[in-house]
């Protein structure tokens, strides 16, 4: 199935725990009260492009935790636009404090659900899209949280351009094997591992998040690296 179909319903149950947590710092609630809003992805939004004047791509990481990662490959990639989405306030606060320490210029955030973002955005915008150890709800009747569902990525394979590179973790087996399902049973994605150490080893251009380092999951992490096409 690789029609770019648009998505009946972007948010079909919530894929994310806790949005607050404990309090934050003063230096923490006043980036989240100046820098955020000046940073924040505008609402309606549906060419990213705009947001990056002269950018060469526009990168997503959705769902980024603490920011090392989504803060480390902006400033690796100053020539590209990259947009964070992360619901959690506390991961928020650091991402914030991590863009100003840098003085980054090429990010742009959303402190909400990713889903209708991607859901409204133009088709073929993105060139890269990170989903790094998402929520794993491991027990089986929370699986329907998971964030990788066909309708997400129909959704996603929308907005992405053909040869867009799309990266998932998980460091859980039975999400490994559902997610993989699914990006195959879709038919866009062109899964990229030619042999086991391709899915097995972290890609040399990976950085390390907060999660991954826990090692919370019940199997090695898995790197699946797609091609939409
Ligand atoms: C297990 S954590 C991993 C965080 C980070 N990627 C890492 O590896 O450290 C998953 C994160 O995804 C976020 N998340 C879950 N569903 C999301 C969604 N629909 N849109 C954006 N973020 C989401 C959660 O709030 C959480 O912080």
């Amino acid at each position: 199935m690789t029609d770019k179909a648009a998505p009946v319903d972007p948010r079909p149950i919530r894929t994310f725990g806790r949005v607050g947590g404990r309090s934050l710092s003063a230096r923490q609630q006043a980036l989240v009260e100046d820098l955020l809003p000046r940073l924040a992805v505008p609402e309606g939004l549906s060419d990213p492009r705009m947001l990056f004047p002269g950018a060469r791509e526009v990168w997503l990481e959705i769902g980024f935790g603490g920011g090392e990662h989504l803060v480390e490959q902006a400033r690796r990639h100053p020539e590209v636009g990259v947009i964070g989405c992360e619901p959690f306030i506390e991961g928020m606060a650091k991402a914030l404090t991590g863009i100003e320490a840098n003085g980054l210029t090429n990010v742009r955030l959303l402190m909400d659900d990713a889903r209708p973002l991607v859901a409204a955005l133009d088709e073929g915008c993105l060139d890269r899209v990170f989903i790094l150890f998402p929520d794993p709800w491991r027990k089986k009747r929370q699986q329907k949280r998971r964030l990788i569902q066909p309708d997400f990525l129909a959704s996603l394979y929308r907005a992405c351009r053909k040869g867009a590179r799309v990266r998932f973790a998980t460091d859980v087996a039975s999400y490994a094997d559902e997610a993989l399902g699914y990006f195959l049973g879709h038919g866009g994605f062109d899964w990229q591992a030619k042999s086991a150490d391709d899915w097995r080893l972290a890609p040399a251009d990976h950085v390390t998040t907060r999660y991954e380092t826990k090692k919370l999951g019940d199997c090695a992490p898995v790197w699946f690296n797609f091609l939409a096409q």
